[in-house]
């Protein structure tokens, strides 16, 4: 099985196909441009269905990562999943209705953030857990300090055998 920090830059990868995706149908309907006159449609459609794809995996993926498969999911991971289908559905509202595109042009990314708050801050968390979600040991070592570091930190008997080892004349 991949790693949660793995899966992490899938579901991103995922995202940032689908937003390039919306963001150029999103201009092309704002510049009054329709279906027929959009000649690269299918490279848009294709960017925009496998992102949603690979959104999905990654984020099942991370829910894995997370031990947050088991049990029902919590409200929050419902919310994305809606986020998920909403941002689907999208594909078809620029040229269907133009008026919005320029709207849109905002509250797309918007709705990108939401779903970016509901995975950080995870509101509502359905009485699965009250406990914050850790992320797994895994990505602990990269956020710890050096281990150089230590020896300042501890107390001076702690530190007195390293500081010995470099002692001159020893
Ligand atoms: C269009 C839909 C979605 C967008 C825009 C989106 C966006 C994001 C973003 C921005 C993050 C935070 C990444 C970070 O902290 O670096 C994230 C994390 C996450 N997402 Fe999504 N997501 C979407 C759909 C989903 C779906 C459908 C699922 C579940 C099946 C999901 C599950 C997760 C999980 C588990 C995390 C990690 C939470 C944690 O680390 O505690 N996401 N998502």
């Amino acid at each position: 099985m991949f790693s949660y920090s793995f899966y992490k830059v899938v579901h991103i990868f995922g995202i940032l196909l689908t937003w390039s995706a919306l963001g150029a149908l999103v201009l092309h309907a704002a510049n009054g441009g329709d279906k027929s006159s959009n000649k690269k449609r299918g490279l848009v459609a294709a960017t925009h269905g496998i992102g949603m794809v690979i959104i999905l995996v990654g984020g099942f993926g991370l829910l894995a990562r997370l031990g947050q498969v088991q049990g029902g999911f919590p409200v929050w991971v419902w919310m994305k999943l809606a986020i998920w289908v909403v941002t689907g559905g999208l594909i078809m509202l620029p040229l269907r209705v133009p008026k919005l595109a320029t709207p849109l042009w905002f509250l797309i990314p918007m709705l990108g953030g939401l779903a970016a708050y509901t995975a950080n801050y995870k509101p509502f968390l359905g009485g699965v857990s009250a406990a914050p979600v850790e992320a797994p040991m895994e990505a602990a070592p990269m956020d710890a300090a050096p281990t150089d570091a230590a020896p300042t930190d501890a107390a001076p008997t702690d530190a007195a055998p390293t500081d010995a080892a470099i002692e001159p004349g020893e």
